[in-house]
This record gives C-alpha cells, structure tokens and sequence, in this order.
C-alpha cells in the first residue's frame, strides 16, 4: 500500500533570507516583514554577534537572538539547532520585549534543546586568541568562535543539558574548564587560566535560567516537521553573510558558523525540499566591520575604532556612505567600514547562496551620497594580477593583492520618499541603477528598501 504522507507530498513553504556581502544588509527588516504572515520564523545560526534591527510601531529595536519574527502575534519564533546562545543576553532581549508590549513573548519563543550555549570562557578564550593571533580577526568578542570550536570538541553545554541535575551539569561545565586549562597552560597567558571556582559560579547561573527557559526548549525535527507537513509558512532569518561564511568566505577572516543558504538549512532543522525561495539582502552601497579585505572600500577617518565625521572639504566617501547611512555595529557600536556595491562580489556569490531574488535596502540613502557627490558608483569587474576578472578571486590570501575595482558611474542622486512603493515611481537614475544591478548579477531585484520601517519596501510582483 502507497503511504498516504508519501502521497500528499506537501509543497515546499521555507523562505530563506541570507546575507550577501559582510553583513548588516537589512536581513532583520526583510525576514520580520517576510514574517508578516509566517506561521514560523528561525534563526539557524550565529549568536549574539548578529544584531539585527527592525522598526515596530515606530521603536527601533536591535534584537541578537529573538528572530524578528516575534513582533508579530501570531507567529511562533524558534532558535534552531545551529545557533549558540547566551542565555544572559538571551534573557534580557524577552525582557525588553516584553517591555516594549510585545505580545506572549514567552509561549512564541522556542528554542531547539540541541542548540549550544556561549558560556563566559567562551568570551575569554575569544579575546584570548584575538591577542594571540598575527592579526586580529576583530571579532563581535561574543564567544562566538570559542563556542562553535567546543561543538566540535565535543565538550559543548547544550539548550537540553539545563535541565540536568545540578551535579551533572556542574561535572560538564568541569570537563570544559579542564580541557581549555590544559590548552592555556602551553601559552604565556598564565593569568587566563579558569578558575576552578567557575564551574560553581557557571553551574549556579545556568541553573537560575531553569524555570525561565524550561518551557522553551524543544525537539526542534518534531518542531519544523509539523509546520513543514500542515504546509505552514516558514522564514529563515539569515544572520551574518556569505563573505563571513567559514568556508566560502574571506578566511580566516570570518566567523565561524555556516551562515550560507546550506548552513540556514542545518541550522534550521530543514532540507532542501523545504525551500521555496532564497532571498539574498544587500544594500545599494556595500559595509564591512572588523577586518579583511574589501575591494570597493572607500577612504575614511576611522582609527582604532575613532570615527572622524565627514567633512566636505577633505572629502572622505566613505566618512560621507557611513554618516548618511547611520552604520554603526547594531552589536558593538564600532563604526563601519564603507564602500561601493560590487556587482563582482554578488555574481560570485550564486553557488554558495543560490539566490532566487535579490533585496536592495538603503537605495533612500545611495540617493542621498549621489546628492552631496553628483554620483554614485558600482564595480563591474576587478583588475588583478594584471587581468581583468569579473568574479571574486579565489587566492587573495596567497598572493595578498587587494583587486582593483572597475566601477560604472550613474551621475547624479535621487530623492526617493519612504512612502514610495511602486518601482516605476522611483526615479529615473535610480531605475537604471536597479537594472544595473540586474544586468551585472543575473539575478533579479524583487524587493528595493526605501527607509528603515517594515514597510518601506517596494515589492515588484512582477520580476
Ligand atoms: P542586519 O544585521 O542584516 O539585520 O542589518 P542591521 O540591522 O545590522 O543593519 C541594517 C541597518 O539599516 C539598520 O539600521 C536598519 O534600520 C537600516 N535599514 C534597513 N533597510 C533600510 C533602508 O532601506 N533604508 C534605510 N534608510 N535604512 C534601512
Ligand atoms: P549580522 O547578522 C557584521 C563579523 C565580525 C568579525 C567577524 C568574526 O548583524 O549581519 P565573530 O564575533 O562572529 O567571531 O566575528 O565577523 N561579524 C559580523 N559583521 N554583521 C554581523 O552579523 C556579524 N557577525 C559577525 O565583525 O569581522
Ligand atoms: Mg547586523
């Protein structure tokens, strides 16, 4: 006999947004305006490195952990089983939605029992071997690093394992102490070594979070399976981007998650029959934070994470991209490195995101930056190593030749009003750098980001 499940193959109702640059594209915006209508949205991967603002009922909130998705009342967010959660910093954020008036913040979130936890050495040994290294990664110092390394170790603290008894959990916390002891002990970083008295102190905090998160945690398969068999909306919102993905990235400097469309997928307890569509977000100009290589960087003031304004007469763009567009780390504050859009970037990005649409956010501001300068720029192509090459090179780490930017020119800004919605009511200049875009990556531009709200968004139904 045929299995009727078999029979009733339910239809494919995964939207995936990613990242498609170094981050901070937007990805919270879009996924919570995705999420208008989801049933389920999940954060897949990354920690609390990843800040993510979105605008609800005029406040503007960074949230690190909660997905987006959360503002909205009828939908059930879930931290899948690729995230690494600080339960401190998990903690506060339901508090502040909480307080913000966000509905059953407590009964929406749930969070997968085998997700890691980031634990205070996690922190330590983050700013241990950024100090180690010949050049700092410059890292968000969240224990990220660290706490994915234990996954692999095998020696992580799991959402599941809170609720042990307190010996058990106490004896787990102690095997990782001993075992990052025994590693310090071979550096001159003596005064790094843990302390024997933080398996109590860890033990009793992890402990303390029992009756807030019990009620959270969940097996994760048994979570998705049933939305993804009642044929449920499902957002996945991305956190980090493809040029931070620890295999298709900028290695080493990178994080160290897989924050590409696979990796969403792992993450978020999902496969590839589950995806209807992948959304890559940018921004019309391009950012950067912590360091690693970045072709279309404009020159700016910014020392030692000192940030010197814009000013006119000394003509910095990339003071004058940073200042407009307001870019600063929504999770450190440090100011962002800013540049031009790289059409390069994006077209060498398809294998590793396989965009269905692409997401332009900040196309407001690239209008503002025309203004001051009489135009805006995109890179068509690179030159390097004496050719001309039209996709990221794969060997910057070897031969440490930063590619040289070939750029179109769109002369000109543009006012464009947050109320607009309708892509044929942009201007003209802005059209055509849309279709530039399009031109330049093959893919098309489905959603175009006028202003900072949920809804300052034109959605072109007919791409
Ligand atoms: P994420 O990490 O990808 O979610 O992005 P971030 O929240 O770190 O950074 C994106 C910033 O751009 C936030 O301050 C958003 O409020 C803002 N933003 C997003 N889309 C737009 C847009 O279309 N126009 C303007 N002016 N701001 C936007
Ligand atoms: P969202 O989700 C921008 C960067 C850090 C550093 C590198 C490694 O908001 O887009 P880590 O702390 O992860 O070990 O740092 O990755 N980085 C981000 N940059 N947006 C993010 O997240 C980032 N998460 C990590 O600045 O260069
Ligand atoms: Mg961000």
């Amino acid at each position: 006999m045929v299995n009727e499940t078999v029979v009733n193959k339910p239809k494919p109702t995964a939207t995936i947004v990613v990242g498609g640059a170094w981050g901070d594209e937007g990805k919270g915006k879009i996924a919570s305006r995705a999420a208008q209508d989801a049933d389920l949205v999940i954060r897949a991967t990354g920690g609390a490195n990843a800040g993510h603002t979105i605008v609800w009922n005029g406040k503007k909130i960074a949230l690190h952990l909660v997905p987006g998705g959360i503002v909205n009342p009828q939908t059930i967010c879930f931290i899948g089983q690729g995230v690494v959660v600080d339960l401190d910093v998990l903690y506060k954020e339901i508090i502040q939605l909480e307080d913000m008036g966000v509905p059953n913040v407590r009964e929406r979130l749930k969070i997968s029992g085998r997700a890691h936890l980031v634990l205070p050495y996690h922190k330590e040994l983050d700013e241990l071997y950024e100090k180690l290294k010949n050049t700092p990664v410059g890292t968000t110092k969240k224990g990220i690093g660290p706490a994915y390394e234990d996954k692999d170790k095998r020696i992580g603290i799991r959402m599941y394992d809170i609720l042990r008894e307190y010996d058990e959990l106490k004896m787990l916390v102690e095997q990782a102490l001993r075992v990052h002891n025994i590693l310090l002990r071979s550096t001159s970083e003596k005064e790094s070594l843990f302390k024997a008295l933080w398996k109590e102190t860890i033990t009793i905090n992890l402990m303390s979070y029992v009756h807030d998160f019990e009620t959270m945690i969940v097996d994760g398969d048994h979570l998705v399976e049933k939305f993804c068999a009642n044929g449920k909306k499902i957002v996945v919102e991305g956190a980090q981007a493809y040029r931070l993905d620890k295999d298709f990235g900028d290695y080493p400097d990178v994080t160290s998650s897989n924050c590409v469309t696979a990796g969403a997928l792992i993450g978020g307890h999902l496969n590839h029959k589950d995806v209807k569509e992948v959304i890559v977000v940018l921004k019309a100009y391009f950012s950067r934070v912590g360091n690693g290589v970045f072709p279309t960087e404009q020159q700016a003031h910014i020392e030692n994470d000192e940030v010197y304004y814009y000013d006119p007469r000394e003509g910095f763009i990339g003071d004058l991209i940073r200042d407009l567009g307001h870019e600063y780390g929504a999770t450190t504050g440090r100011p962002r490195r800013t540049g031009w859009f790289d059409a390069v970037l994006v077209r060498s990005s398809k294998r590793a995101l396989g965009a269905d649409y692409l997401c332009i956010n900040h196309l407001d501001t690239l209008g503002k930056i025309g203004k001051h300068l009489g135009y805006v720029k995109m890179c068509y192509a690179y030159q390097y190593q004496g050719d001309i090459i039209e996709r990221f090179p794969d060997d910057i780490n070897i031969t440490g030749e930063v590619p040289t930017p070939l750029y179109r020119t769109i002369k000109g800004g543009w006012d464009v009003s947050s109320d607009v919605r309708e892509f044929e009511e942009l201007p003209e200049n802005a059209q055509e750098f849309i279709k530039m875009i399009e031109r330049e990556t093959g893919i098309p531009v489905k959603y175009i980001g006028v202003g900072p709200d949920n809804d300052d968004l034109i959605v072109r139904e007919d791409v």
